[in-house]
């Protein structure tokens, strides 16, 4: 059975040609929270493998902390322009600080001052203290560089299912379910 990560990054690739999106790597990323609600938000998927769907957040924010009470995690795409959705179910769990390191060297300087600056997900006094705050870090950063935040770094969503679906005007969407299991994946249709 042909890996659905293969899939995945043609129709990933797909997606990004013509793309009226200017976020062309949005995905919300949804948690369990302490209450075992669902909480979707929407992240940067920065990479795809076999090992899963990576994003980078900080660990101490509201999903930082229902992820490591519950891994259960999902993602969904939507790429209206090309009419694909697709689902993965799957457990998160932190990257290495190294590869934290090279997704922290991406990010421009003023998105690193910004990560620097705030605590994500607390409580913000009024509107006017984000410009105090980002003051501050660049009068304490100057010229020097900013390094990664200890609690900035990555998650990695291991897939234990994929869902794709191609929409269809008529309705008759095609679904394309892949689960894992024991490291293989097996395929279904699924009624639209
Ligand atoms: C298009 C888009 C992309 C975003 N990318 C990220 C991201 O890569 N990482 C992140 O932590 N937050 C990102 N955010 C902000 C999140 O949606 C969310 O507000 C933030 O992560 C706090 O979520 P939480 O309080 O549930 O942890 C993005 C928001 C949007 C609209």
């Amino acid at each position: 059975m042909d890996s659905p990560i293969n899939k995945f990054k043609v129709w990933w690739q797909e997606s990004k040609v013509d793309s009226p999106l200017k976020q062309k790597s949005a995905v919300c990323v949804s948690t369990i929270d302490e209450h075992g609600f669902p909480s979707g938000r929407f992240v940067d998927l920065k990479a795809v493998s076999e090992e899963g769907f990576v994003f980078c957040s900080y660990f101490d924010s509201a999903k930082g902390k229902h992820i490591s009470h519950n891994p259960k995690s999902a993602m969904t795409f939507w790429w209206d322009h090309v009419g694909y959705q697709v689902r993965v179910i799957g457990h998160s769990q932190e990257i290495s600080e190294l590869e934290a390191d090279s997704y922290w060297v991406t990010r421009t300087r003023s998105a690193q001052l910004t990560t620097t600056a705030f605590d994500q997900s607390a409580p913000l006094e009024s509107e006017a203290f984000l410009d105090t705050r980002l003051n501050e870090a660049l009068l304490q950063f100057g010229d020097q560089s900013v390094p990664r935040p200890k609690n900035w770094g990555g998650y990695i969503v291991k897939p234990v299912s994929i869902e794709f679906l191609t929409f269809r005007e008529s309705r008759l969407h095609l679904r394309e379910l892949y689960e894992n299991s024991d490291g293989c994946w097996n395929k279904q249709l699924l009624q639209p």
